[in-house]
């Protein structure tokens, strides 16, 4: 069933571009972005106070970086929680709170219970799912499915990359009833968004490449991710990553917070992956850049096709292809996945069941 692959994370990293392709196909009708299963008339999206996203782990991730492109194109305010937390913590979810829960399974326990706590609160609940029929699906108001088809491997590649492509689709949505882009603008991100998978599909074939770089880490005692804005966002997902299925202690961090700890953690020849896809965040990641590799870290550039001026601050640099500033992660990601499953490989770990850890944590 692994068709060919050695491992189903190998082979569901392949099938990403697929995902993101069936995610996002059918949701595009003559030009417009149409998601009919949304239930919310333009009236009722118009009137949209604020976005609570709440999800655990990677799906996690997905919703910070969806916070930045709600907050940034359509001028939403949004909050990002961890479904452990939020449960329990008597959210306040005033009129007007669109609660978003993003699941791979539809059955993890915490998220489940976030969903029922929001639902009890009188939110209306929009669940971003990949599991058809699964728990979440069905008790929440409205589904929107991620198309990525059944995921085995614990660590979530394809899940995860059609997560990303629905929330961007919803953030353009939601931004454009609001009136808050253009129709050149959406033009343009759609036809953005449909290179998507072919772009993915060019960064897999550095696979070979990541692996030889990758095997250079095997007996990494700590390695780092930093990033600003998405950038952040990114780091956490691709230190997750690492650290699930490798057993290699990892940590995201945002670059300007380096000053304030993590810094004396750097030893010579600490790893730090710094990721740096926003153009107006140049200069700021290259000082945070500068600044580790002056105190002995080995630095691991992932960033856009044209800025070689990282070049002067990085050892090693990965280029993804140009895309809108809002996409950047969907292809960021796929050096840092590649990187975690080699690592994984070299280590000799059981890659697809990591230790202690399952695929649907359906207990607290
Ligand atoms: O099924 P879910 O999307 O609700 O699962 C959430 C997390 O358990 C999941 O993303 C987990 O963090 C993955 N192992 C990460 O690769």
């Amino acid at each position: 069933e692994k068709g060919g692959y050695e491992h189903f994370m190998l082979k569901e990293m392949y099938e990403q571009p697929k995902a993101i392709t069936d995610t996002v196909a059918p949701r595009i009708k003559e030009e417009q972005i149409v998601i009919e299963e949304l239930g919310m008339s333009d009236e009722e999206i118009k009137s949209i106070q604020k976005i609570m996203i709440v999800a655990c782990g990677s799906a996690y991730h997905a919703g910070v970086t969806s916070k930045y492109i709600f907050e940034g194109l359509a001028r939403i305010p949004v909050e990002v929680d961890v479904a452990s937390e939020f449960r329990y913590r008597d959210p306040i979810l005033g009129d007007g709170t669109l609660v978003l829960i993003i699941s791979q399974s539809g059955e993890t326990a915490d998220s489940l219970a976030a969903l029922r706590e929001a639902k009890r609160k009188g939110s209306k609940v929009l669940g971003i799912v990949n599991v058809v029929g699964s728990s979440i699906a069905r008790e929440a108001d409205n589904v929107m499915y991620t198309w990525a088809g059944p995921e085995i491997a614990v660590a979530t590649t394809k899940a995860y990359s059609s997560q990303l492509a629905a929330l961007y689709l919803l953030a353009m949505k939601f931004a454009g009833v609001r009136g808050k882009i253009t129709p050149e603008l959406q033009r343009e991100m759609l036809s953005d968004l449909r290179k998507l998978p072919k772009q993915v599909e060019v960064l897999l074939k550095q696979q070979e490449k990541v692996q030889k770089f990758a095997n250079r880490y095997l007996a990494a005692k700590d390695i780092f991710f930093i990033g600003r804005g998405i950038d952040y966002a990114i780091s956490m997902e691709g230190s997750l990553k690492l650290k699930e299925i490798s057993y290699i202690h990892s940590e995201a961090y945002a670059a300007g917070e380096l000053k304030h700890g993590t810094i004396s953690l750097i030893e010579e020849g600490t790893l730090v992956a710094a990721v740096l896809t926003q153009e107006d965040l140049y200069k700021k990641m290259i000082s945070n850049m500068v600044e580790v590799r002056t105190r002995g870290a080995f630095v691991l550039a992932i960033t856009n096709e044209g800025n070689t001026e990282v070049e002067r601050a990085a050892d090693y640099v990965l280029y993804i292809p140009k895309t809108n500033k809002y996409f950047t992660n969907s292809l960021a990601i796929i050096p840092l996945q590649l990187f975690g499953y080699y690592v994984s490989v070299g280590r000799g770990c059981d890659v697809d069941k990591p230790r202690n850890l399952a695929k649907s944590v359906t207990v607290e």
